[in-house]
């Protein structure tokens, strides 16, 4: 290469790969393959050592990666936080214990561990106190993130009385369970919301909110695996584990030692194929050298120790033909591209369709072209990935694929909201899928479950110009001829389904709420607002601000709400619904009261409690026969504290003189 070329390709190395930096640390949003990322480092690294004249002062060689996010407040790591070198074949990795054979003698163990796919924490305790939660960051600064972290339940706030030194650091993973994922992400689809990719990305998103409550409601877990103290209390990595175990930390049951690299070739290849029966993601395996004492003689790089390394496991690639892009518009309007290909085996099921996410990834990242080849991915993700393509199979002539600009369906020009990805057709009340979607979600199990009534029934009726918004369905009676018309539909299909339609007028005012599928307004969401505002009409009156005093309910939401309730065709609909007889009221729920000792009181619950979800101290207030209100005002007797509570809210009581109290003084109250 000559020095000219070498000098542009070190150039376009170094900003990809810090785009890519930026992407997984900053936006949680990785668009490449650990993998494809590793070779690309390795070829800069190369370069580099070859021209050193063109390397860049802060090129991603010589940088742990990541970056601090603007919104907390930074903290230096008293012990950078390094990450680990990766190797991912068994050459790689007889070549790193050759290494440390050399150093340091034939006679040391490793440790093996499991390498979680979360993201690394920092916890430091003082006189057993959990004192503060640092991010990784750029492995010299993270973000203190405690409060987010106080609400997960596998991190202890408060050790029992140990031998743990007074003051000592821990670090570990924190990650969400694949279940929880799966959970929460179709709870994001369903109110609108664009998917996590992954677990990880879900765990980072969640750990960089600015909303504990809401982090609060995403379960977190976390294994620990590494201790620092001033003074060192133990020979080795394992006692070392043993003993934060028996301090109350969650360490993995799953690490073994092994005297030699056959131990820990064998524990690779049980948890290559084991992996996937565990109930988180896993990337590969970490070994260490277990003594500490060896550990210092072998000492660090830069970036990383010499004691340790990971081992990647290789996500399964397959190349196939891309044979078209279609496009999906969901019923709230966004459009999604997917890739449809030719049929391949993958990590034991047929692909036939990848996810595209969005225009940026067909026109900026892939640069798409008809007929490509493409390696499809399926790592962490639920749904196949296409990795990259194959430009040399790319046909001389073949057209750049571009993503459409007006709707597939109703071929209104498609818009595209500031700050997000996703491209929406506008028009609302004519696009066929939009308004069928809505009727389907409102029938759906989870909303409505009207018996006798599915998905493909609700398409047929509105392609008989039968039904066209929600309250149709209810008008349906009154069509019985033009029913009997329908293809496959009986007297008995009918008259099933006409009662199942009359019964669900019984569903309480939550499940009415959640089927309106109003943006944002998820099953959780719509079960918090119709417990608040007990009708339909407090509800549409509520201000943004009245809407945010409810517990979880965001911005955003908060938003989205009240500008749905500010449609007059919404407004309509809603009087219309009413009519017909659905539930728009709050069900009272015979409460029997535990005490009376706060019969007559108000009260406003706000900010994270360390012991008790806001539910729980809800139900503590009204149980004991207080009242939970919606805004401060001067008739508010208590509010009732947390970390992290907004300035704004703080403000108002403390003018008003309202009483300011914890959770422990309202345990008090009631005895
Ligand atoms: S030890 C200095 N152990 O992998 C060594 N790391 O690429 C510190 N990770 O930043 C790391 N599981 O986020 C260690 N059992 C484990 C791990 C683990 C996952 C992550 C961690 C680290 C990254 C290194």
């Amino acid at each position: 290469m000559s020095p000219e070329e070498a000098k542009q390709r070190i150039g376009s190395l170094s900003s990809e790969l810090k785009q890519h930096n930026y992407n997984y640390f900053v936006l949680a949003m990785p668009t490449i393959s650990d993998f494809d990322f590793d070779k690309k480092l390795e070829e800069l690294n190369a370069l580099e050592k070859q021209f050193p004249e063109f390397a860049e002062p802060d090129s991603p060689t010589k940088r742990v990666g990541g970056d601090i996010t603007k919104e907390f407040v930074t903290v230096k790591h008293r012990w950078p936080m390094l990450s680990l070198g990766n190797t991912y074949n068994a050459q790689e990795l007889l070549d790193f214990d050759q290494r440390i054979r050399k150093a340091i003698g034939d006679n040391f163990e490793y440790v093996c561990e499991l390498k979680f796919d979360g993201l690394s924490i920092s916890l430091t305790y003082q006189g057993g106190n959990l004192l503060r939660a640092v991010t990784r960051g750029d492995g010299i600064q993270g973000d203190d993130v405690t409060t987010n972290v106080r609400t997960i339940n596998t991190i202890p706030k408060k050790l029992h009385p140990s031998d743990y030194p007074d003051e000592f650091e821990i670090r570990g993973e924190v990650f969400m369970h694949l279940k929880a994922f799966e959970r929460l992400n179709a709870e994001r689809l369903e109110n609108g919301e664009p998917p996590y990719a992954n677990p990880r990305n879900f765990a980072s998103g969640t750990l960089k909110m600015q909303d504990s409550g809401e982090v609060a409601r995403r379960p977190l877990d976390c294994y620990l695996y590494f201790l620092y103290t001033e003074k060192l209390l133990f020979k080795t990595h394992w006692e070392s584990l043993q003993a934060v175990k028996s301090w109350g930390f969650q360490t993995n049951e799953h690490s073994r030692i092994y005297s030699n690299l056959d131990g820990v070739l064998e524990f690779i290849s049980l948890w290559d194929k084991k992996r996937f029966g565990l109930s988180y993601d896993i990337d590969g395996i970490v070994i260490k050298v277990n003594s500490y004492a060896q550990q210092a003689e072998l000492g660090f790089t830069a970036k990383s120790p010499r004691w340790a390394i990971a081992y990647k496991f290789k996500a399964e690639q397959v190349e196939t033909e891309l044979l078209s892009v279609t496009y999906q518009v969901g019923r709230t309007g966004a459009v999604t591209p997917v890739a449809n290909l030719k049929p391949v085996q993958l990590a034991g099921t047929t692909v036939k369709r990848a996810t595209l996410h969005n225009a940026d990834e067909i026109e900026k990242r892939l640069k798409l072209h008809e007929h490509d080849w493409v390696y499809v991915e399926k790592g962490g993700e639920i749904i196949p990935k296409i990795i990259s393509v194959n430009l040399e199979k790319r046909k001389d002539r073949a057209n750049p694929i571009y993503y459409i600009i007006a709707c597939p369906s109703c071929g209104t020009t498609l818009e595209r909201k500031e700050g997000e990805a996703a491209f929406y057709c506008p028009n609302e009340e004519g696009c066929p899928p939009q308004i069928v979607g809505k009727m389907q979600h409102f029938i759906g199990r989870k909303a409505m479950n009207i018996d006798g009534l599915g998905n493909e029934t609700i398409e047929a009726l509105y392609q008989k110009n039968l039904i066209n918004k929600i309250s149709d369905i209810y008008d349906l009676h009154l069509h019985s001829d033009q029913l009997k018309q329908l293809d496959r539909f009986g007297e008995k299909s009918i008259n099933n389904m006409l009662d199942g339609i009359e019964k669900s007028k019984q569903m309480p005012f939550e499940k009415v709420l959640f089927g309106l599928g109003i943006r944002y307004v998820g099953e959780t969401v719509a079960k918090k607002l119709a417990a608040y505002f007990k009708n339909v009409d407090s509800l549409g009156a509520a201000t943004p601000e009245e809407l945010n005093a409810v517990e979880e309910i965001g911005d955003r939401i908060a938003v989205s709400v009240n500008d749905y309730f500010s449609n007059e065709k919404h407004k309509a609909e809603i009087e219309k619904l009413k009519i017909q007889g659905l539930q728009f009221v709050s069900e009272e729920k015979e409460v029997t009261l535990a005490s009376e000792s706060l019969s007559g009181k108000t009260f406003i619950i706000s900010g994270v409690f360390a012991k008790y979800s806001r539910d729980e101290l809800t139900n503590i207030i009204e149980q004991n026969g207080g009242k939970i209100v919606s805004s401060i005002s001067a008739k508010l007797n208590y509010l009732v504290a947390g970390d992290n509570m907004g300035p704004a809210k703080l403000e108002k009581a403390q003018k008003l003189n309202i009483p300011i109290i914890s959770d422990e003084e309202l345990l008090g109250m009631i005895g």
